[in-house]
């Protein structure tokens, strides 16, 4: 017989498949691709690699999750070119889990996950409490949009303060601690910048870190973007 664990919401629910979650992440990143306007997304090799990873990754998340309640928990980052998708694919797997890294079975339960865009990561820590992120409130699962394009160091009353390097560190401490009692984060995010790119802007010991805290995936290619014809 099953027992009910009070608060602990995953100890009885069924894993996604591998199936299933290719089908509902799929399905609404080609929503998503249209509704930008787009009337025929194209779903190229890197694409469909991507979004299979993510397949792979949502049923390893959701055994995690059942298994380890509060264990270490990966994230994803998404690696690649300008204009290849990479918001859209993880925007389109965001709405398919909890903020607490459940899988959402069904339409009728509503993720509500959002990016945080790099360049308001700053903001999100040391911003008035009137802002809309707060990253120091944020959930278990954290999306940043864009990593890259914030201004890597920002002066707060004459400090410097690297935003990127501090949300990272604060994951990567929580990560460590075996005793599990805070929630452990997991981090997602997208980025136009090489690892390599990575370790230069914010340094050896982030771009080694990042290693521990996400599975890469690499999305190559030319833009989706384009003139269009009048
Ligand atoms: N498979 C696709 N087919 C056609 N258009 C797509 C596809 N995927 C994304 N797009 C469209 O291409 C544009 C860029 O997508 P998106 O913002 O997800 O890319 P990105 O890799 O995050 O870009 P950036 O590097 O600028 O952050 C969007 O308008 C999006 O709807
Ligand atoms: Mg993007």
């Amino acid at each position: 017989m099953t027992q009910r664990h009070g608060r602990e919401p995953w100890r009885d629910q069924v894993p996604v498949t591998i199936e299933e979650a290719y089908n509902r992440i799929k399905n609404k990143y080609i929503q998503l691709v249209k509704k930008s306007g787009v009337k025929e997304p194209d779903i190229r090799k890197d694409q469909e690699d991507a979004l299979q990873a993510l397949a792979r990754y949502a049923v390893k998340m959701d055994v995690n999750r059942i298994e380890l309640f509060k264990g270490r928990n990966k994230g994803i980052f998404i690696f690649g070119n300008l204009g290849t998708g990479k918001s859209t694919l993880l925007r389109a797997f965001m709405a398919c889990i909890s903020s607490n890294g459940k899988w959402l079975h069904g339409e009728d339960e509503r993720s509500t996950n959002t990016f945080l865009p790099a360049d308001k990561m700053f903001e999100s820590i040391y911003g008035s409490s009137s802002s809309k992120f707060r990253y120091k409130h944020s959930k278990e699962c954290v999306f940043i949009d864009d990593v890259g394009t914030e201004q890597a160091m920002v002066s707060h009353f004459g400090n410097p303060k690297y935003p990127f390097i501090e949300i990272v560190t604060s994951i990567y401490e929580k990560f460590n601690e075996s005793n599990f009692l805070e929630p452990q984060q997991t981090l997602f995010l997208t980025t136009n910048l090489s690892p390599k790119k990575i370790e230069e802007i914010y340094g050896e010991r982030i771009a080694d870190r990042l290693k521990e805290l996400g599975y890469q995936i690499i999305i190559g290619g030319d833009s989706f973007r384009n003139f269009g014809k009048i």
